[in-house]
């Protein structure tokens, strides 16, 4: 499997599960919270624009998501595209943006923008999509970003900087912290006006917060690419590779899991936990949770089954043969039959 093929099936997944947690995870519970969420990224897209723009302006969103911010920039532009590595976040978007026939959405390789012309667009934006994307992707894109703005282009983009963090290359959600240096030299050799004392940057980047955008232009003069460098696939080979979660993903499915129990949502708590399982058979608290939440909504086939799987996978766990029985002898004297139940498992 490549990182294209990683970062669709991962993201795909998020998307099917709940694409407006995954895009907006503080603002994803009603269609309005997150509409308003998109506004207001839009609006700190524009301020930092200073006026400059112009209706006729061409525009891109890398890792557009299903369109929360496309959609409330469509009254600025002409023409406005969105990419994204997801095939799922793709197919929502078209409905999410349907009545903004001046929006269009593609879903890419996730490294390049091979589809799309040289100097073609006024803007390029990205907005909490480079933060989740391996160093040497967010390198291919800042190639092709230099290739497809018009010289003297806009490229807007939000990363965190401060301390360097990194994770592995298979991690498509941990976060990616640069420090300033970094990224100044990784803007300066892809092309791009940008140093500290940039009349383009409003704010010394040392101070920049993790959700604002970096403002930085495309330099209209030639540079040289650094030499053997290719956003070729096969760069991306990772081998075979584990269905299991990152601890970051695991938290994320868990905290949704959670809250969405905590507001009487019990069926999605218990997709998610059954989701979480699944690629995590490992996740011993993540079963228990499991068969808690389908005993405290009367599913007692469920929990049975749910312990049975547990006490399978993991032989030796004594808490689950322990809750096992327990449940066994609790519901022996209700309606539900637990020996129907235990010889069903
Ligand atoms: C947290 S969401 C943000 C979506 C959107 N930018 C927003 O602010 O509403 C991150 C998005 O980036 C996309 N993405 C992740 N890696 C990508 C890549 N390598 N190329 C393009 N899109 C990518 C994901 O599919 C997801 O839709």
């Amino acid at each position: 499997m490549n990182l294209s093929e990683k970062m669709k099936r991962d993201w795909d997944r998020r998307a099917q599960h709940h694409a407006r947690f995954w895009i907006a995870t503080e603002d994803y519970h009603s269609e309005k919270i997150f509409t308003r969420s998109g506004e207001a990224t839009a609006h700190s897209l524009l301020r930092k624009l200073h006026g400059r723009h112009a209706r006729s302006w061409r525009v891109m969103d890398i890792g557009c998501g299903i369109g929360r911010v496309l959609k409330p920039l469509a009254p600025y532009f002409t023409e406005l595209i969105g990419v994204d590595v997801s095939s799922e976040m793709i197919a929502q978007s078209k409905i999410w943006l349907a009545e903004h026939p001046n929006i269009a959405t593609h879903e890419t390789s996730g490294v390049d923008l091979q589809d799309f012309p040289d100097h073609y667009f006024d803007l390029v934006y990205s907005y909490v999509a480079f933060q989740h994307m391996p160093r040497p992707v967010f390198e291919c894109y800042l190639k092709e970003v230099h290739r497809i703005l018009k010289p003297h282009g806009y490229f807007l983009f939000q990363l965190p900087l401060g301390p360097f963090l990194d994770t592995c290359a298979e991690d498509t959600i941990g976060i990616r912290r640069y420090t300033v240096l970094e990224l100044c030299e990784k803007l300066h050799r892809n092309g791009f006006l940008m140093n500290l004392a940039s009349p383009y940057s409003t704010k010394d980047l040392t101070q920049a917060q993790d959700h604002d955008f970096i403002m930085t232009i495309n330099n209209e003069k030639n540079f040289a690419l650094p030499a053997g460098k290719s956003t070729s696939l096969e760069c991306f080979e990772l081998g075979p590779i584990s269905d299991a979660f990152s601890s970051f993903e695991l938290q994320m499915y868990s905290h949704f899991a959670d809250r969405r129990f905590a507001e009487g949502q019990t069926q999605e708590a218990i997709k998610t936990l059954q989701i979480l399982v699944e690629h995590n058979p490992h996740h011993l608290s993540g079963w228990l949770h499991l068969a808690t939440l389908f005993v405290e909504t009367g599913q007692i086939h469920q929990a049975l089954s749910t312990l049975s799987k547990l006490k399978s996978l993991h032989p030796r766990y004594e808490k689950a043969h322990h809750t096992f029985q327990q449940l066994l002898t609790k519901f022996s004297s209700t309606s539900v039959d637990p020996v129907e139940s235990a010889c069903s498992l």
